[in-house]
């Protein structure tokens, strides 16, 4: 049988597990995986690099002739930033702390977004992010909200940093999520909502297998 390319949204809060999720049901699809979490935070690294304070003004000018581009290739987003490799450096406690700040302006969204739309065009795509069911894709055939309790978001993240040989703290690691989630939510610009056509799906308590069999279910 062959079936319609889909495009599917999924969305939600940080360390509700959409890129390991969305990864595996993108694979069982055969389709091409879309981390746009990864593309702010290869901005807010960029940033970094410019060993100055991080001010929004001094975001907007790494941004105004930033190339940003995803590859992505045996389970693994490939970030490139205007050529370089910065795959290993951006899901550092550094970056995860100034990113909420650099994925609120508005000249690096609508960067952003233009790559996003382009990259969807053709339908066989998952993407995920904080806007991708609201006004990146409203059109998706999918639409899932993805969450998880608090808790068990930074028990999660706790594991996968310490499995990286990262020295975090569980409290920490919890603080610094709300922190996110909050500026997120309450930002003015595209923030991060559930859109009114999408399916909640709460993986507390879930595993993995049977978060991603519910994505597939909802695709079919
Ligand atoms: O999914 P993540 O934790 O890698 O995302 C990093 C940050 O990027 C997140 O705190 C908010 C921002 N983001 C966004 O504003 N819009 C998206 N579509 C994806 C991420």
């Amino acid at each position: 049988i062959s079936l319609k390319k889909l495009v599917v949204a999924i969305d939600g809060p940080a360390g509700a597990g959409k890129s390991t999720v969305a990864k595996l049901a993108a694979k069982a699809l055969g389709y091409i995986y879309i981390d746009t979490g990864a593309m702010y935070r290869a901005v807010a690294w960029k940033a970094l690099q410019q060993k100055a304070p991080v001010t929004d003004a001094l975001i907007l000018s790494v941004v105004k002739d930033i190339d940003v581009r995803l590859s992505y290739h045996d389970g693994v987003t490939h970030v490139f930033v205007n050529g370089e490799e910065a795959t290993d450096y951006i899901r550092t406690p550094e970056v995860s702390r100034i990113v909420s700040q650099v994925a609120a302006l508005g000249p690096v969204r609508e960067k952003m977004v233009e790559l996003q739309r382009a990259m969807a065009e053709e339908g066989g795509v998952l993407m995920d992010g904080r806007d991708i069911g609201t006004h990146v894709l409203p059109q998706a055939d999918v639409k899932i909200f993805l969450t998880a309790s608090i808790e068990e978001r930074a028990q999660r993240r706790y594991r996968e940093m310490r499995e990286k040989g990262y020295d975090v703290e569980l409290a920490k690691l919890q603080e610094d999520i709300a922190a996110r989630d909050k500026a997120d939510s309450e930002r003015a610009i595209s923030p991060l909502v559930q859109a009114a056509d999408a399916v909640l799906l709460d993986t507390t308590g879930l595993s993995i297998e049977q978060v991603v069999e519910k994505i597939l279910g909802m695709c079919r």
